[in-house]
């Protein structure tokens, strides 16, 4: 087992796709996941299976929203449930659209819930009241977008790109007590991918498939990098953006 059963994971967008696969992962290797999403009974469900259920709680929440009580309410959770002993967030909305269809609302709701909302997280888990004093860390999901050009995802890509930005300062700034990364995977094969393609979602797998020398990611791939970043085999790097990609960005360099 790499984590002990007092470890306790705090996993955002653990429903679905990457979350889900990394708190699934977590708790099949020792560990303990408060799980936050927006909806309850679909949390309850992804965990409903006896091998997770004892070691999973459901905390429902809007991260978009309140972002001012994030810090106050991670302090609650850390009393409700013992001090943590990483964050991972995995939480985050995509959408593509050209410069002339961005509103300021939509940005805003974007970057409230992919940028925004990640550091006041992480301002919380800094503070010894919410975070362990045994290897404490904090993984966050950038994107392969966050390097490249890519039509139409420019505030995505923002988001990504200031989210993998800021990993590099807070790992400098918590360094004597936290380690900070993040990991930019490419495509990989969740309900996020399928709603942005909807009824295109077949045919767009198979022509990004050409474009990914070991074939489009599953969730399970991004666990396994997680699971190794959480753990104490990972305890001298920080302030890294992981790229897990099955080597896509080789092809744009
Ligand atoms: N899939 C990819 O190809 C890919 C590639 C690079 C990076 N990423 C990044 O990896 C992360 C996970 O992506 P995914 O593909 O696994 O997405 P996903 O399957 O759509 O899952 C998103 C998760 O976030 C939760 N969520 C969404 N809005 C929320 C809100 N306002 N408050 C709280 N929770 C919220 C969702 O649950 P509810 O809807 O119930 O709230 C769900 O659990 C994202 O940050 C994404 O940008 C994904």
């Amino acid at each position: 087992m790499l984590f002990k059963d007092t470890d306790h994971f705090f996993v955002t967008g653990a429903s679905s796709g990457i979350g889900l696969a990394i708190g699934q992962a977590i708790i099949k290797n020792g560990g303990i996941v408060v799980g936050v999403a927006r909806d309850e009974k679909k949390l309850i469900d992804a965990y409903s299976d006896s091998v997770y259920s004892n070691h999973f709680f459901a905390e429902p929440r809007d991260l978009s929203c309140d972002i001012d009580q994030l810090q106050r309410w991670v302090i609650e959770i850390s009393n409700k449930y013992g001090k943590l002993k990483a964050l991972v967030l995995c939480a985050g909305i995509r959408y593509t659209k050209p410069l002339k269809a961005i509103s300021y609302e939509a940005s805003l709701k974007l970057f409230n819930l992919n940028y925004f909302s990640e550091i006041q997280l992480i301002k919380a888990f800094s503070s010894r009241v919410v975070s362990c004093d045994d290897d404490p860390n904090i993984v966050v999901m950038s994107s392969i977008v966050a390097l490249n050009s890519n039509m139409g995802l420019c505030d995505y890509g923002a988001s990504k790109a200031a989210l993998l930005n800021s990993v590099k300062s807070l790992a400098l700034e918590l360094a004597s007590r936290i380690r900070v990364n993040a990991i930019l995977p490419g495509f990989v094969d969740t309900d996020m991918i399928q709603k942005w393609q909807g009824s295109h979602y077949e045919e767009f797998k198979n022509s990004i498939n050409n474009h990914y020398p070991l074939g489009i990611g599953k969730p399970e791939y991004i666990a396994d990098a997680c699971l190794f970043l959480l753990s104490d085999k990972a305890r001298w790097i920080t302030g890294t953006g992981m790229i897990v990609d099955g080597g896509a960005s080789l092809l744009n360099a």
